[in-house]
């Protein structure tokens, strides 16, 4: 949700680029977040020029061009994903105030606005949009020129002391050519330093090609750019620090390498996100060495219960981990959305370990939630994709997933890697508690070392389901079955149906048909239905091939997803993708992978761009 950009270089050393380059890039990289109009603003010529356009960045890039703005080395970007205040020109940031010559750009919520307006507009002060942010604009403005006395970091310290909710702000003023304040307060934000120029963005993916060098900055800093130096403070001006840190992402790894879609391109990434979350986490007896963990193995010895808080996919996730994690360690896990957690009272202890799964880290619910889970004692895991994002900074441990940057809105590849690192977690406490033989712990990890080429088979076969996922293009509906972890599949796979395809779409647990879902069946309804393994439990498998024929005898159309020589499928299925051979408990590692194929293929059938689907955005960084 909204990308910000800042830049503060110097044209004598940085020849190549001038500000807006760098914004436009960064917007441009920064596109994935979800958005729904940009603007920027330069600093030249003693004077604050700004452009903005509701739409997609092409429309603010044809806006410049009809109206081109100086050269500058100083400026902010923004690309907006609307809360207050509908997608316009007019909503776009940057918002001017002290009469233009300030230009603030806005991340978050600001809870308190509708106060400060009042006052403001009390004194005088009129508004052009409906924005929180415009209000937060004018106060610094206000600030500014009064208490401050023209100092620009100053002002910021005061006006982020009369702001409450989330916000990641970003202010450049005319008087001040060559600087960029920021603030943030529960939203993300991230500085690159770079040879006589700084940047600033929301993630890396802001500046990741002028510079590799980052720093993390921490929560309640304001951070002021040059060209040569940059200063953090404290929202109170203490001096504070950040944590530097290298990208390891390079640029090409978030380019689309010849796929029409950053989607597909992710969904064909998965075996080596599999293969990278995997590397270097056991040894070759099988000893699960989780080094980066955080939390002493004693203390994760002793906790009595895991409370799994994630939302979306990375909830899904979850649920896949619970039966794993409770047939390996035999401890209780509850999975819940972050946003549900937070506002019931939730009974958590200091023995109580929370795993939150993010990919960006940044997901504000979860956030919210990791800190009341904090504040009540428990112990906080955080499963994330992004390096030095807020969740497992602010966690007491992380277990990265190496999935690498996922740019298309709809999750994939971080959800086979989130998985994946579950299993990494339950093996871990099995080892820890002794509820595995070590035999035992290294046979499953030496299954999960066969997922990667497991999952490249299903990829080499894409073409059975595109060609499926195109016939279906007219569809209106389809629902999804599964059982035990295939049920967070089914839920999966019609998540990623509705939020590409904008098609009805729903998961079932298969067991729950008969108590309501099955009224839905009629002629033709499509219906998808993941089959687990014939190995294992025998009655598990039995189940879902009963409930294949009982939708089927109502006229549905059914899909089956299930394993390799599973004959018992063949003759109630319209059509069947085999995935190879695995035992039950890792099947979602394959199993979603068709699903995810015909969504995307479906929704590119249908003309949608399915890497950014509409309303949605991929870092969901407000309540
Ligand atoms: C769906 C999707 C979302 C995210 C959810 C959580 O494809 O991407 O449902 O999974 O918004 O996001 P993270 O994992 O960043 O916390």
């Amino acid at each position: 949700m909204c990308g910000i950009v800042g830049y503060a270089g110097t044209s004598s050393r940085v020849a190549d680029h001038g500000a807006l380059d760098v914004l436009i890039e960064g917007l441009r990289r920064l596109e994935y977040r979800g958005y729904d109009s940009a603007g920027v603003a330069v600093v030249a010529d003693g004077a604050v020029h700004s452009r903005k356009k509701a739409g997609k960045l092409v429309n603010l890039e044809n806006e410049i061009a009809d109206a081109p703005l100086p050269e500058s080395m100083t400026g902010i970007g923004h690309t907006r994903w609307a809360t207050h205040g509908g997608p316009s020109d007019g909503n776009a940031h940057p918002h001017l105030a002290d009469g233009g010559k300030l230009a603030m750009i806005h991340n978050g919520i600001i809870e308190n606005f509708a106060g400060i307006k009042a006052e403001l507009l009390a004194d005088g002060v009129s508004f052009l949009s409906e924005t929180d942010t415009e209000v937060a604009a004018a106060l610094l403005g206000r600030l500014y020129s009064t208490e401050a006395n023209g100092d620009l970091t100053a002002a910021m310290q005061l006006a982020v002391q009369r702001l409450e909710g989330a916000f990641t702000l970003l202010a450049v003023h005319q008087d001040h050519p060559g600087v960029v304040v920021a603030a943030r307060r529960n939203s993300p934000l991230v500085l690159g330093l770079g040879e006589g120029e700084n940047f600033l963005g929301s993630d890396v993916s802001g500046f990741i090609d002028f510079t590799r060098r980052a720093v993390e900055l921490g929560q309640d800093q304001i951070v002021t750019i040059t060209p040569d130096t940059h200063s953090i403070t404290d929202f109170n001006g203490n001096p504070a620090e950040g944590k530097e840190f290298t990208v390891d992402w390079d640029a090409a790894s978030a380019e689309k390498g010849g796929f029409p879609s950053f989607m597909e391109k992710e969904i064909f990434d998965q075996p080596a996100a599999v293969a990278d979350t995997l590397l270097g986490r056991s040894d070759a007896d099988g000893r699960l060495t989780l080094d980066e963990l955080r939390i002493a193995p004693e203390e994760l010895a002793e906790i009595s219960k895991i409370v799994v808080l994630a939302c979306g996919t990375s909830a899904y996730a979850g649920s896949v981990a619970k039966y794993a994690i409770e047939s390996w360690c035999r401890i209780p896990v509850e999975v819940e959305l972050s946003h549900e957690f937070r506002y019931r009272e939730p009974i958590v202890d200091e023995k109580t370990l929370i795993v939150s799964i993010s990919q960006s880290g940044e997901t504000m619910d979860t956030l919210m939630a990791v800190r009341y889970a904090k504040e009540q004692g428990a112990k906080t895991m955080s499963i994330c994709n992004t390096n030095g994002s807020t969740i497992p900074r602010e966690s007491d441990a992380v277990l990265y997933t190496h999935a690498g940057p996922e740019i298309a809105v709809a999750s994939t590849k971080a959800f086979l890697a989130q998985i994946t690192a579950t299993y990494l977690l339950g093996l871990y406490l099995a080892q820890l508690r002794g509820n595995l033989f070590q035999g035992q712990i290294k046979d499953i990890l030496a299954d999960l070392g066969k997922i990667p080429s497991k999952i490249q088979d299903v990829l080499d076969r894409a073409g059975e389901i595109k060609e499926l996922a195109r016939s279906m293009a007219d569809a209106n509906s389809v629902l999804f079955l599964g059982r035990h972890v295939g049920y967070p599949v089914a839920m999966e796979g019609a998540l990623k149906l509705k939020e590409i395809a904008y098609i009805h779409a729903e998961g079932f647990a298969a067991g729950e048909l008969k108590h309501g879902p099955i009224a839905l069946i009629d002629d033709g309804q499509p219906v998808f239905v993941v089959v687990p393994s014939q190995r294992g439990r025998d009655s598990l498998h039995s189940k879902v091939v009963s409930n294949i024929q009982e939708v089927r005898a109502r006229g549905a159309k059914t899909l089956v997803i299930a394993e390799d020589g599973d004959n018992a499928v063949k003759d109630f299925a319209e059509w069947v993708f085999f995935v190879p051979e695995t035992p039950t408990l890792l099947m979602p590692l394959l199993a979603t992978v068709p699903l995810q194929i015909f969504a995307c293929e479906l929704a590119s059938a249908k003309g949608y761009d399915v890497d950014q689907p509409r309303n949605l955005a991929k870092s969901v960084t407000v309540e």
